[in-house]
């Protein structure tokens, strides 16, 4: 039996809520499908962590990730109104993404059959995106300062950092993915008409590593013009390799469009596996709905559906993808946002029975 060990991080706000959906249903899932298993380790971190203790996580929290073995981090949310955004984002999600060197930021976008986009006249097969975000430098590096703070000459800087490696390996994990995955073409975010530094370099390597890659298309568009495109021809997009900001930007607009933010998923990934990799909702904490037991759990069950896959588990995976399709597609039970009454549990109670019904099948 293959063994997995998990770090689970509920977070803040709905946090708590979709994560116990996407554990309840990954052990379930593994129950019903016998050949694997997973070890479970929960941590407390989070606002509540930082407000009684002053920090996020320990000082050595991210050495007890590294060292612990874990095969995966599922994390549900972070943010929470009583402190800035950027002091707990800096706190949690952010160091892990650096230290850990995951990279890639995967994120799927499609529009389910039973879900509606806001876009008039678009079905399923018009949107179904592949977002391949980088994921540990350009715009978030996190280089920069304050300087003279409170008076009148203060200045800040932040800086964008494109390293040659950083660049190449993003764009060549968006050629890669297309090609294992059947994807046709890749088409690359820039702004390299205003940033003649850091988006011409970008455009440079793209090209290079594309050439590499002739039985995949490839092509590269003006950010601006290519967030029109997600709303006019949406159907026209395929695999989009964007930088951490622009790719941040893109996939909340994506999710949009795929009928609710509470439906994408992100995998944070260090495709060497070095370091364990991370799979979260690309939501944030709600707070507006925090603890009312109405959030959509599905972008945190699909977060754990990629981890499965990326895990190597992909008969599982596809099982659990297709009970996901299943239950949207029949659209007895859903949660608010997409326009149901349904509870975060009985939502995740109605994936987690159509994966047992798979199953018996
Ligand atoms: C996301 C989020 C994060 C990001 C925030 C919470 C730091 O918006 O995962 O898309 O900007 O990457
Ligand atoms: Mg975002």
């Amino acid at each position: 039996m293959r063994r997995y060990h998990l770090a689970v991080i509920p977070g803040d706000g709905i946090g708590p809520e979709v994560i116990t959906e996407s554990v309840q249903t990954l052990v379930s899932l593994a129950v019903a499908h016998g050949g694997f298993h997973f070890d479970i380790q929960q941590f407390d971190w989070g606002t509540e962590r930082y407000l009684r203790e002053g920090a996020m996580m320990p000082a050595d929290g991210l050495t007890t990730l590294e060292r612990g073995g874990f095969d995966g981090i599922l994390l549900g949310s972070v943010g929470d109104p009583r402190v800035p955004d950027h002091i707990t984002l800096w706190g949690l999600i952010l160091p892990i993404r650096q230290a850990f060197d995951q990279y890639v930021n995967l994120r799927p976008l499609r529009l389910f059959p039973g879900v509606r986009s806001p876009l008039a006249g678009k079905h399923p097969k018009d949107i179904d995106i592949v977002c391949v975000r980088e994921n540990t430098e350009g715009e978030y590096a996190g280089a920069g300062g304050r300087v003279h703070q409170g008076t009148e000459d203060e200045v800040a800087i932040q800086t964008t950092i494109f390293t040659h490696m950083g660049v190449e390996r993003i764009v060549r994990y968006a050629f890669e993915y297309a090609r294992q995955y059947g994807r046709k073409k890749v088409t690359s975010a820039t702004k390299s008409n205003s940033m003649q530094y850091t988006m011409v370099f970008w455009d440079e390597i793209f090209r290079q590593v594309a050439a590499e890659y002739p039985d995949v298309a490839h092509e590269q568009q003006l950010i601006d013009s290519l967030a029109a495109r997600f709303v006019a021809h949406p159907e026209s997009l395929d695999v989009v390799v964007a930088s951490n900001l622009f790719g941040d930007i893109l996939t909340d607009l994506g999710a949009a469009l795929s009928g609710s933010l509470g439906l994408a998923p992100s995998a944070n990934l260090n495709p060497q596996r070095r370091y364990p990799s991370l799979f979260q909702a690309i939501h944030g904490s709600a707070p507006d709905i925090a603890g009312k037991g109405i959030a959509n759990p599905l972008a945190s069950i699909w977060s754990g559906q990629l981890m499965l896959d990326f895990l190597g588990e992909h008969e599982a995976a596809a099982l659990l993808m297709r009970a996901i399709e299943e239950v949207l597609a029949r659209g007895q039970v859903r949660t608010p946002d997409l326009g149901g009454t349904a509870t975060t549990r009985q939502f995740g109670f109605a994936i987690q029975e159509q994966v047992q019904s798979q199953v018996a099948q």
